[in-house]
């Protein structure tokens, strides 16, 4: 997988006077069967979150409120996916690092994930990611 699987997905929304909605369903808006869903929220000025890449776990990220940045980087190449609107959802493949900054006050990120919360999914060191990369086993 390279940056460019990393795509923006339009979700639908629902404009409306008395508040808008959008939505996302598996298989549809979420190109893969959700097994989890978890949101980073109060995140002080200045912290970065999610600094790693998953070996099977594929994730929509959304900002529900607010704004941040995505960094992706496949080992090669790196692009930085501002998230400011909450009908927007930024779709990560597997084996790619990613982390995320700039979280605006009162931001939250809502992530949904294919693969249920497992600390051996996660490669947490960099430079193991690049030899895996590098190696093509990721
Ligand atoms: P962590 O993966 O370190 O966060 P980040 O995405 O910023 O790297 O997760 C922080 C803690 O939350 C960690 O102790 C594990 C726990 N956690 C779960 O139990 N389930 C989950 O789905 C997630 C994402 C984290």
């Amino acid at each position: 997988m390279t940056i460019d699987d990393v795509k923006i997905i339009e979700l639908p929304k629902f404009l409306d006077v008395r508040g808008n909605l959008s939505f996302a369903e598996q298989f549809s808006q979420i190109p893969f069967e959700i097994q989890r869903v978890y949101w980073i929220y109060d995140v002080p000025g200045g912290e970065e979150r999610g600094g790693h890449a998953f070996r099977e776990n594929e994730e929509v990220i959304v900002s529900l409120s607010g704004a941040f940045d995505v960094i992706v980087d496949d080992g090669k190449n790196r692009k930085t996916v501002t998230l400011n609107r909450s009908y927007f959802g930024l779709y990560i493949p597997k084996g790619l690092w990613r982390s995320m900054d700039n979280f605006s006050t009162n931001s939250v990120a809502l992530e949904f994930g294919s693969v249920k919360y497992d600390q051996g999914d996660y490669i947490r060191d960099y430079r193991e990611f690049i030899k895996m990369k590098k190696d093509g086993i990721l």
